[in-house]
Parts: structure tokens; C-alpha cells; sequence
């Protein structure tokens, strides 16, 4: 038999959270066609994988990736990690449906400049992804502040029954072209005015669709379990699946409580289809936020507008430079990122190894000086937390971002290694994987990934994209609800 691709060898992880097994791999127009000893079959390509393992491609189920797969199509950041399918949209804010009436609001802005948003539609959007031919598939959430930035003159008040059915509206087509969900971001100020009721009336477009409800919570510092309840609350209404973003314990006050917030998924997931995704890094980052700015934890800068030059820089030099108080330095820096070192590394281990929990990255693409997770999340997971912490088997780790992450979002005919499935494959080394990009030096490619194949492409090798871009919109395919049993 002759096959394109045949990769002998492997340890094959295959993302069901099952040891490993020893097989060779042949792939034929895009998918695995078959597993198993095939001492005699023939290929284009045929690679020796003594020695290392081949897991079924990362999913990056939290991804701020909009327009970057669009401008940037070769997603070296993402590539060089092992993932090959990213879900864009997320923490309320998304590239389409969006009509702009001048600059994106914050924090959209984390998605690029006004240039960067011209898709009215899901349908443009879904066209512009398609017509990139991106390195990655790509799969598409719509944001509720991207909604609400359409149709509301003020985004600090909730809104009215006219703006709410034009949101729905929107909604529902984009549904209809196959967007998995909607996105909240309830904890930045665009979104924070927005009562429960509202956010619920969006969400009963998800019910005949079976998709997904994600959400930033309202908050992830002291009141995080009332924000959990919310969420519930919202999700139960609506019969939607809730996926809880970048789930966390966050600010000082506030550390040592994982233990209560996981209790409180597991209560919740007894009932209804809830889980989480996490990054695994004690520091966050995002649009710098005034309400946390604090001298309890170290605050750097990743850019500034105004200040272009600081990016990189902590935010107690800059202010004691400037000889001003730590919030009018943040005002003058405005409009600005931040990385926030506000989490206990104890929380964001016991988070991470939760069965409900799935790793998603929250790289953020447009920063000049990003926070790691961009170019080193998933390696850091397979690396330092699998195999030099312990934290949890290998097969796990690879769960945690391939088969768990494709059941909860839907994602047909991916996620695991079994023949009929699409090939999105990494083949890494399994005793020097390891994340390279770290705060001082965040743009890093990891080692130990030695290819990636998308939809069967080869398009990475040994620390080089070779410029074959073969991934694919992927719209949502059924009832997502069924992934969670
Ligand atoms: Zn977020
Ligand atoms: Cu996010």
C-alpha cells in the first residue's frame, strides 16, 4: 500500500488519556488512515520516530488569534508549540461580527488596530480565514463585547430591548455559519455594566444551536465564586455548555482558594456540562487595568501607546522615573498592556491538574513583548509540569490539550489519533521538550518539537515552518453539549 506519509516508530499518545503504545502511522489525503505494524507499506515521506512520541496536534482553546491567522498566516508562535487549531473569540471580544465607529474599545484593542477589524459578518470573517489558507485550522467564537460595541452608544450601561434583539440577531447568523459560541468578558469595564439579564437573553440563541457559552468571569478576585454562580446560572438557562476561561485565584488576598472554586465546578459539573481552561503560568496579562494596578505584586509593561518605549519594563521603575504614584503612571501610560504577577504557583498547579481543566494559551499575538504563554504554553505543560514537576502522566498532559479539548468544543474527527481522523499530529521528544520563551525573553521558540502536520501537511520541522499552510475554518459541527459526558 502506498500512503503520502509514514511515520514509524512512535510512541503514539493518542489523546484519550491512555498510556502510550509503540506503532507506525500512515496518513493518506489528509487523514490516518491506518495504525499499526505495517513492516511493508510504502510512503511519499517516511520519517523514523524511534523514540519519540506522536500525539494528535494541540488545541488552543483560548486564543486572542482573530486577526493574526489572517495577517500573519504562518502562526510561528503557535506552530512551533505542536498546535494546529486555535478557537478564536474569546473573553468577550472577537474580529467579527464587527462594525467599528472609530478605535476598537479596550480591550478589543488586544486584537489589533481599527484596520484590523473589517469583517461585518461571521460569513466575511469565516471567508477572510478561508482565503488566508492560515497554518492552522480555526475555529470561531462571537464576543459579547464585540456585540455590544455594534449596537450600544455606551458601553459603561446595560442594554436595551432594541439593542438586545440586534444583538441576537447578529448572534444567531453567525451561529448559522457556524460560529461554536458566544465569549463574555464581564470583568472589563465595555462589559461590566452588562446585567446577568442580558448576557442571559444572548445566550438563549445558543440553546437550538447546541453551542457553547465561554466567559472571563466578572471577577477572579474575591467575589470569583459568585461570578462562577453567574456563569452557572447563565449557562443552565440557556441549557448551554459553560467553559470557564483562564480559571484562576487572582490578587493576593485572594490566593490559596483554588481548592473552593474547584469544588465548586465539580458541584456544578454534576448537573450540567461545565468545565475550564487554564494557562500555566502564575502571572496574567491583558489591557493594563487600573483597578489592578497594586505594589502587592510586580506589574510589568508589554506596550503603551503614548509610551511605546517602556514596553518590558516594570511599572514601579517607570513610576519612580516619572516620580509619580504607581496609578497616575498607569493613567499616563494609557492605553497600555500589562503582565500582573498575581497568582500562587500552588493555585494555577492545582487548577491545571484538574480533570475539568484544558490548557489554552491567552497568547496575545499583537504584544511587542508578550507574556511567554505566546510562544510557550503547551511545550511548558509536556515539559515542566509533566515530566519535571510531576504534576501528572504524559498522556494527561496530552489530554488536557488534544482529546478533552475536541470532545468540549466539538471538534469532529480530531483531538485523538485513530484512523479516520483528520492527521493534526506533533511528533515531539519526550525528555527535551520544554518551553524556551520566558519573561525576559518571551519570544522563543520551544525545543523538542521535532514536526507538526496540519490536515496531513507537513509544516513544521525540527525549529523551521516550511511555508505549507494547510488548515482550515472549522465550523461547529453538531450538538456541543454531547462532549461532556
Ligand atoms: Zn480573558
Ligand atoms: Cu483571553
Amino acid at each position: 500500500m502506498q500512503y503520502d506519509t509514514l511515520i514509524r516508530n512512535a510512541v503514539i499518545i493518542d489523546g484519550s488519556n491512555t498510556p502510550g503504545y509503540r506503532a507506525d502511522v500512515a496518513i493518506r489525503n489528509g487523514r490516518i488512515e491506518r495504525i499499526g505494524d505495517l513492516p511493508d507499506a510504502g510512503a511519499t515521506e517516511e520519517i523514523d520516530a524511534a523514540g519519540r512520541v506522536l500525539a494528535p496536534g494541540f488545541i488552543d482553546v483560548h486564543t486572542h488569534d482573530d486577526t493574526v491567522v489572517i495577517r500573519q498566516p504562518d502562526m510561528l508562535p503557535k506552530l512551533s508549540q505542536g498546535v494546529t487549531t486555535v478557537i478564536v473569540g474569546n473573553c468577550g471580544i472577537s474580529a467579527s461580527p464587527v462594525s467599528l465607529k472609530g478605535n476598537p474599545p479596550d480591550p478589543m484593542n488586544l486584537l489589533g488596530t481599527a484596520a484590523a477589524f473589517v469583517y461585518p459578518r461571521f460569513s466575511d470573517y469565516r471567508a477572510a480565514v478561508e482565503a488566508a489558507s492560515t497554518a492552522l485550522n480555526v475555529a470561531a467564537l462571537v464576543g459579547h463585547t464585540a456585540l455590544r460595541s455594534n449596537h450600544l452608544d455606551d458601553l459603561f450601561r446595560t442594554a436595551t430591548p432594541d439593542e438586545i434583539a440586534a444583538m441576537r440577531e447578529q448572534l444567531r447568523d453567525s451561529l448559522k455559519v457556524g460560529a461554536l459560541g458566544l465569549s463574555t468578558g464581564l470583568a472589563y469595564a465595555s462589559a461590566l455594566n452588562a446585567s446577568t439579564d442580558e448576557v442571559m437573553q444572548l445566550t438563549e440563541e445558543l440553546t437550538a444551536f447546541g453551542a457553547v457559552y465561554t466567559t472571563h468571569l466578572r471577577s477572579e478576585f474575591a467575589p470569583v465564586l459568585e461570578a462562577m454562580d453567574e456563569a452557572f446560572q447563565i449557562g443552565r438557562h440557556a441549557q448551554a455548555p459553560v467553559i470557564i476561561s483562564h480559571l484562576k485565584c487572582a490578587g493576593v488576598g485572594n490566593w490559596g482558594r483554588s481548592p473552593q472554586l474547584l469544588s465548586a465546578l465539580e458541584e456544578a459539573a454534576k448537573t450540567h456540562p461545565v468545565g475550564c481552561d487554564c494557562y500555566p503560568y502564575a502571572a496574567s496579562s491583558s489591557t493594563l487595568d487600573l483597578k489592578q494596578v497594586t505594589n502587592a505584586h510586580r506589574i510589568t509593561i508589554t506596550w503603551s501607546t503614548p509610551h511605546p518605549e517602556v514596553s518590558g519594563r516594570d511599572l514601579i521603575d517607570i513610576a519612580g522615573e516619572w516620580k509619580l504614584s504607581l496609578e497616575d503612571a498607569a493613567k499616563r501610560l494609557q492605553p497600555a498592556g500589562a503582565v500582573y504577577y498575581g497568582m500562587d504557583e500552588a493555585d494555577v498547579r492545582r487548577i491545571l491538574a484538574h480533570p475539568l481543566s484544558m490548557v489554552g494559551s491567552d497568547g496575545l499575538p499583537e504584544d511587542p513583548f508578550p507574556h511567554p504563554r505566546l510562544w510557550g504554553a503547551f511545550p511548558r505543560v509536556l515539559g515542566h509540569f509533566s515530566r519535571d514537576v510531576g504534576l501528572f502522566p504524559l498522556h494527561t498532559a496530552v489530554h488536557k490539550m488534544t482529546g478533552l479539548s475536541a470532545a468540549r468544543f466539538g471538534l469532529k474527527e480530531r483531538g485523538e489519533i485513530q484512523e479516520g481522523y483528520w492527521a493534526d499530529l506533533v511528533l515531539f521528544d519526550p525528555e527535551t521538550v520544554r518551553d524556551v520563551a520566558d519573561f525576559n525573553d518571551p519570544q522563543r521558540a520551544a525545543q523538542g518539537i521535532d514536526g507538526v502536520w496540519v490536515n496531513g501537511v507537513l509544516s513544521y520541522r525540527t525549529g523551521q515552518a516550511n511555508g505549507r499552510r494547510a488548515g482550515r475554518f472549522l465550523a461547529r459541527e453538531g450538538d456541543l453539549r454531547e462532549g461532556f459526558h
